[in-house]
């Protein structure tokens, strides 16, 4: 719509009023999955250009924004705890604006800034390219909201601003959205389809990234063994890709070779793995390549077919104990964790059973367990009353983390007396005077600093393990760092 002149004056002034104070500040929080953190560096791209400044500092902030998880009825819970701190802050600054991102932007639309006011902006996943004009229209007193999810956009022409980074890991991602339709799972529903991004912006991404000093990346999407580049588009539009487009499309396991092979010194991580997608192309592949990690996150959700079936997991829990027979075989060193749901409605004493046995068979080396949440407008919420009382859910988690931290202390153990390569991330939360780390396996290692420091890679002999993180001591450099690789080249 045309603008009013007088808009346009208000606009203008509004513009002049932010050059004459110079930079806005723009304080953002995040919650949820690590794609979240990884949207909330492009938008702190995306408002760099628009003259933001990001700040640590809440009492800094012009703009605060919050990107949001509406995974959980918990995550949406402890977001509106925060968008109410928020508010009660607007009370004595009143220029101060808050926008919402992300799922429950998606999920609420209009209604937590119509209905409920207390939001000045709502983004959608798909729509922060159009946070420019969402910020002047919110700055011009209209409301400002997008939730439109789109076909094409995967945000692989923007460079992420790099928020509370060590330096050294980098989340980079890879896929949007998802197709999957899990009945429980609400991210269709705000991420919309899935796509997949160029493999070359991915390419860039990881070269600036080794350039900057970055050591490890984790490739990032719902299921990333689902990622399929023919071009552009969604994948469930690839059964239309024209021959040529099919001759030359990237799958995964293609993609972990391109980045594997562009950066041999950078270690290289995924997540998401879904047992009904990941290939043995994608396991050979790791097997491959050195600096492709061993450990793989595969969510099992429950160890029952009859629950796996309801939660429309295309999967048998045969068929997943055959994948993991097939990544012991190749990868014997791989580790594997979980995900999984307690309580989906209906779920007996026998699913249980089946859950716990399936931890047994696995011994995973450490997961992800939740109580059941129905989220509104998903499959099972339509169709499964849920039905499983609160306490019979509690026990029953309370059953499966037991097992579980009973397996991680079995996993942990078996690392003792080994010499693991690790990769400093930061000094360790416990004391000063020690390094923290993680080997490939995605554990936790401590030791002593002695010279080295973040970034290096180091050889660290294993000497003790609690159920969740290694202790040990380090004995030298190892060969993986540039520098040394350029020493030795030298000799
Ligand atoms: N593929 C995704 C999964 C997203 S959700 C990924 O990249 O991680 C992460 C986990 O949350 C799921 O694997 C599932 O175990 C859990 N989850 C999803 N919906 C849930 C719900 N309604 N209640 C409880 N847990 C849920
Ligand atoms: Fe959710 Fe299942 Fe996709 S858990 S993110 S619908 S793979």
């Amino acid at each position: 719509m045309e603008k009013t002149i007088d808009e346009s004056i208000q606009g203008a002034s509004l513009l002049l009023e932010k050059n004459e104070m110079g930079q806005r500040k723009l304080y953002i929080e995040s919650y949820g999955c690590a794609m979240n953190f990884s949207d909330s560096e492009i938008v702190a791209s995306i408002l760099a250009n628009e003259g933001f400044s990001t700040t640590q500092n809440l009492e800094d902030a012009d703009l605060v924004l919050v990107n949001t998880c509406s995974i959980r009825e918990k995550a949406e819970l402890t977001v509106r705890k925060r968008l109410e701190k928020f508010n009660a802050i607007k009370k004595h600054r009143p220029h101060l604006k808050v926008g919402v991102l992300g799922c429950m932007a998606e999920r609420l639309k209009h209604q937590l800034l119509e209905e409920e006011k207390i939001v000045d902006m709502v983004v959608g996943p798909d729509a922060y390219k159009d946070l420019p004009n969402l910020i002047q229209e919110m700055d011009e007193g209209r409301d400002a909201v997008n939730v439109v999810l789109s076909k094409e956009e995967t945000y692989g022409d923007i460079a992420p601003v790099r928020l509370n980074t060590n330096g050294v890991s980098a989340l980079v991602s890879i896929t949007r959205g998802c197709d999957n339709m899990c009945t429980f799972c609400v991210v269709p529903f705000t991420r919309g389809r899935e796509r997949s991004r160029d493999p070359y912006s991915i390419l860039e991404e990881v070269n600036d990234l080794w350039n900057k000093g970055f050591k490890e990346i984790t490739l990032l999407g719902q299921n990333v063994d689902s990622y399929l580049w023919y071009g552009g588009g969604l994948k469930k539009d690839y059964v239309k890709a024209s021959k040529m487009q099919k001759a030359t499309a990237v799958d995964f396991s293609g993609l972990l070779e391109m980045v594997a092979l562009a950066q041999p010194g950078m270690r290289i991580r995924f997540s998401t793995s879904n047992p009904q997608d990941m290939t043995l192309n994608v396991i050979k592949t790791m097997a491959k390549h050195d600096n492709i990690c061993n450990h793989i996150h595969l969510p099992v959700q429950s160890g029952s077919n009859r629950i796996l079936k309801q939660m429309n997991r295309l999967h048998t829990i045969e068929e997943y104990f055959e994948l993991i027979d097939n990544v012991r075989k190749i990868l014997p060193d791989c580790a594997i964790s979980q995900d999984i749901i307690s309580g989906f409605p209906t779920e007996t004493e026998e699913d249980q059973q089946d859950t716990l046995a399936a931890l047994e068979y696995v011994k995973y080396d450490f997961g992800y367990m939740y109580l059941y949440s129905e989220r509104p407008g998903t499959k099972a919420a339509r169709k499964f009353k849920d039905d499983v009382p609160p306490e019979i859910k509690q026990r029953r988690l309370a059953e499966i983390i037991a097992l579980q931290r009973e397996h991680c202390k079995y996993r942990t153990e078996e690392h003792l007396g080994n010499i693991e390569e690790v990769l400093i991330e930061t000094t360790s939360k416990k004391s000063e005077v020690q390094w923290m780390g993680r080997n490939p396996q995605n554990t936790v290692v401590v030791f002593p600093k002695e010279n080295y420091k973040i970034g290096d890679f180091v050889k660290v002999k294993i000497n003790e393990c609690t159920s969740a993180t290694l202790i040990g001591k380090a004995i030298g450099i190892s060969d993986k760092n540039p520098q040394l690789a350029l020493t030795n080249a030298q000799l």
